[in-house]
C-alpha cells in the first residue's frame, strides 16, 4: 500500500519534472488554446527567411512581439498569432537575413573620422595634396589637420612624406594616418609640436621613418605614432558623442545592428580612452535611450580588473544595448605597416621580421588572470608567427585554468603558416577575420610576402571552416567600411580591386558560410547567441530586408543591397 503510493508519488513527481521544460515550451511557443496566444506586434510575410537557424533554415513568415520573435514559419501558422493591433509588412518575396553582427569595429574613431578630412580611396599623390590644401585654406591657424583613410598601395606603394604638404600646411599641424592605423604621416610642424628631431630616438615598438641621411621624413610607425597623436588635443565628448550617432547610422545603413566595438586601434592608446567612450558616450546614450544599434564593448586587456568589477556589479548587459564582451589586447602591428610578425623577413625590407607589440610574458600573466575571472580574451595576431604565439599562449593559458567554455578569440588571423588553420577548430579559438581587408591586401601582401608565401597563408578562411573553426566575419571600420554585403561577396568571390580573377580559389567559400559568419557565428564569437545571430523564436528581431528574392541567384552571385534594416522589430533604417 505505502509502496504503491511512493511509488505513484514518484511517478507524479518524474512525470511533472519531465513536462516541467515541455511546459515551459509550449507556455513560451503558446500551443495552448488559440484564445490565449499573445498577439505579435508585427508580422513579416511573403518573403525568403533565411534564419541562420539550423532547426529550420527558411520560412516565408515571422511573427515579432515587444522586440522579440514570437514565431518563425509559413504564413497561416504566424498568422495565428495576428490580431487587431498586428501591423503586417508583406516584403514582397524578398530575402530576410538577421542583422548583420560586424565582430570587429572601432566604432567612435570611425565616426570621429567621419568627421575629418577623408583620404579614403584617393589613387595618386596630387589628389592627397590637394584634398590637404583645401583642408588648410578652410582650417585656422595654429589648429591640427587631422585626417585618415590613405592607402600608399592606390598610387603603387611609395610612401607619403612630410615634403609633399609642409609648404601647403606651414601653419597647421597635421597628422594623417594610414587606413590601417598603425601609420600615419605628420608634417614638419607636427614633427616639431612632438620634438621629433634627426637625433630622436625608435620608442619600444616603434620606427620614426628617416631618409637614407637619417632625417625624419614624417612618417610614424606603431608606438612611434604616440609621439605625435600625445600633442593632438583630444576629441571633446561632444565630438565623440557625435561621432557615436553619426557611426550608427553609417552601420544601420548597410544592415549592421549589432557590432564589436574593440576600441582603440593602435596599442599606444592610453587605454582610459576606452573606458571614457564606455562612460561618457555610451552610457550616456543608453540613458538618454537613444542607442541604435547593439554594441558589445571589448576594453584593453591591462584594465581587465576595472571590467571584471563591472560586469560584477552590472551584469553583462544593460538592456540589450550594451553587452559587456571582454577584453583585448595586441601581439603584432600590421602587413601595411611591415610590423605583422612573420617566420621569414619582409621581402623589400630583408631585415625586418615584424614587430612583437606586446612582450610575451606581459599578455601570458595578463591572459591568465582575464581568463580566471571569467574575461573573454581577444588578441589582435596577423603575421604567421603572432598567430602561432598567440595559439600556444591560448593553449598553456587553457591547460593551467582548467576545461571552460571561454571562445578565446584571434582577432585577424591574417596570415597562417601551414599546420595552423586546423588549431583554430582544434583548441576552439574564434578566428575573427575581415574579408575585406584582402581586397586592398593582396597585391600588397605578394610585394610584401613574396607569391608564394602570399598563397599559402592569407585570408584562409577555407581552411579554417575545413578545420571546424569558429569563423566571426567583421569590418575593423574605419580601416575597411562597414559593409557587410560587399565582405560576404568577397569571401565568396575574392576578387582583390583591379583584378580580374580569384585571388586563392581554394580559399572561397559559399554564401551560406559567409552569412553564418556574419550572423550566428559572430553572435556565438560574442557570447551573444541567447539573444541574437538567427531568426529563432525568443531572440531579439534585429533583421534585414535584401534587394533581391531569389536565393539561387544570390547563392551563386553574391550581390545585394540593404532595403531596410529592423532593430527590435522597429524599422530603423532607412
Ligand atoms: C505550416 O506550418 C505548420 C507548423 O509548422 C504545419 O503544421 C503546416 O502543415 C504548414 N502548412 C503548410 C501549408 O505547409
Ligand atoms: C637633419 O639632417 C639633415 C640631413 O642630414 C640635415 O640637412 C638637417 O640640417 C638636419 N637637421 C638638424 C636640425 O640638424
Ligand atoms: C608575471 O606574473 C608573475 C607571477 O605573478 C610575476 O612574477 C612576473 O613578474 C610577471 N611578469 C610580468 C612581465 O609582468
Amino acid at each position: 500500500m505505502n509502496f504503491y503510493i511512493l511509488l505513484s508519488a514518484s511517478v507524479v513527481l518524474v512525470l511533472a519534472i519531465v513536462s516541467l521544460p515541455l511546459l515551459n515550451l509550449n507556455y513560451f511557443l503558446n500551443w495552448q488554446s488559440p484564445s490565449s496566444y499573445p498577439v505579435a506586434d508585427l508580422i513579416v510575410r511573403n518573403g525568403v527567411l533565411y534564419t541562420s537557424d539550423e532547426s529550420l533554415p527558411f520560412a516565408d513568415s515571422m511573427a515579432v512581439r515587444k522586440g522579440r520573435i514570437l514565431r518563425v514559419g509559413n504564413y497561416s501558422f504566424v498568422q495565428e498569432l495576428a490580431g487587431d493591433v498586428t501591423e503586417e509588412l508583406d516584403v514582397g518575396g524578398k530575402i530576410v537575413v538577421p542583422g548583420f553582427i560586424d565582430s570587429h569595429v572601432h566604432l567612435i574613431y570611425g565616426g570621429l573620422q567621419m568627421m575629418q578630412v577623408g583620404l579614403r580611396g584617393v589613387n595618386n599623390k596630387d589628389e592627397f595634396v590637394r584634398i590637404i590644401k583645401e583642408a588648410a585654406r578652410s582650417a585656422k591657424q595654429g589648429s591640427w589637420i587631422l585626417g585618415g583613410g590613405w592607402n600608399n598601395d592606390a598610387w603603387g606603394g611609395d610612401l607619403p612624406v612630410a615634403s609633399w604638404i609642409d609648404d601647403i600646411t606651414p601653419f597647421n599641424p597635421v597628422w594623417l594616418s594610414r587606413m590601417d592605423g598603425h601609420m600615419g604621416l605628420a608634417n614638419s610642424l607636427a614633427l616639431k609640436l612632438a620634438g621629433i628631431t634627426n637625433s630622436s630616438e625608435d620608442p619600444k615598438g616603434g620606427t620614426i621613418m628617416r631618409t637614407t641621411n637619417g632625417e625624419p621624413t614624417g612618417l610614424l610607425i606603431d608606438s612611434a605614432m604616440e609621439l605625435v597623436v600625445s600633442q593632438i588635443p583630444e576629441n571633446t565628448v561632444d565630438e565623440r558623442r557625435e561621432a557615436l550617432l553619426i557611426a550608427s547610422n553609417v552601420a544601420l545603413m548597410s544592415g549592421v545592428t549589432t557590432v564589436v566595438d574593440m576600441g582603440r586601434y593602435f596599442p599606444a592608446v592610453p587605454a582610459d580612452l576606452s573606458w571614457a567612450d564606455f562612460s561618457e558616450v555610451y552610457q550616456w546614450a543608453h540613458s538618454l535611450e537613444i542607442m541604435k544599434i547593439r554594441v558589445c564593448l571589448f576594453f584593453p586587456m591591462e584594465t581587465w580588473s576595472l571590467l571584471s568589477d563591472l560586469i560584477n556589479k552590472m551584469g553583462h548587459s544593460m538592456n540589450q544595448w550594451i553587452y559587456f564582451g571582454g577584453v583585448k589586447a595586441f601581439a603584432d602591428g600590421s602587413l601595411g605597416s611591415n610590423s605583422a610578425l612573420f617566420y621569414e623577413p619582409y621581402v623589400d625590407e630583408p631585415d625586418n621580421y615584424g614587430l612583437q607589440v606586446t612582450e610575451l610574458e606581459v599578455l601570458l600573466n595578463m591572459t591568465l588572470a582575464s581568463d580566471l575571472s571569467g574575461l573573454q580574451v581577444a588578441i589582435h595576431a596577423i603575421g604567421d608567427r603572432a598567430n602561432d604565439l598567440m595559439l600556444d599562449m591560448y593553449q598553456t593559458v587553457a591547460s593551467t585554468n582548467g576545461m571552460r567554455d571561454r571562445r578565446f578569440r584571434i582577432e585577424h588571423a591574417q596570415h597562417l603558416a601551414s599546420g595552423t588553420a586546423v588549431r583554430f577548430g582544434n583548441q576552439g579559438v574564434v578566428a575573427s577575420v575581415q574579408p575585406d581587408h584582402l581586397l586592398d591586401d593582396a597585391d600588397s601582401a605578394i610585394r610584401k610576402l613574396g607569391m608564394d608565401r602570399a598563397v599559402k597563408e592569407s585570408y584562409l578562411f577555407g581552411s579554417l571552416l575545413a578545420g571546424n573553426a569558429l569563423l566571426a566575419f567583421g569590418s575593423d571600420w574605419p580601416v575597411a567600411d562597414i559593409n557587410p554585403l560587399r565582405a560576404i561577396k568577397t569571401a565568396v568571390k575574392r576578387i582583390p580591386h583591379a583584378w580580374d580573377h580569384t585571388w586563392i580559389p581554394s580559399e572561397c567559400i559559399t554564401v551560406d558560410d559567409a552569412l553564418k559568419s556574419f550572423t550566428i557565428s559572430a553572435a556565438r564569437a560574442c557570447f551573444l547567441d541567447n539573444d541574437l545571430g538567427s531568426l529563432s523564436p525568443g531572440k531579439l528581431a534585429d533583421f534585414v530586408i535584401l534587394s533581391v528574392n531569389s536565393w539561387e541567384n544570390f547563392a551563386t552571385e553574391a550581390s545585394a543591397s540593404v532595403e531596410a534594416t529592423y532593430v527590435s522589430g522597429v524599422q530603423a533604417y532607412p
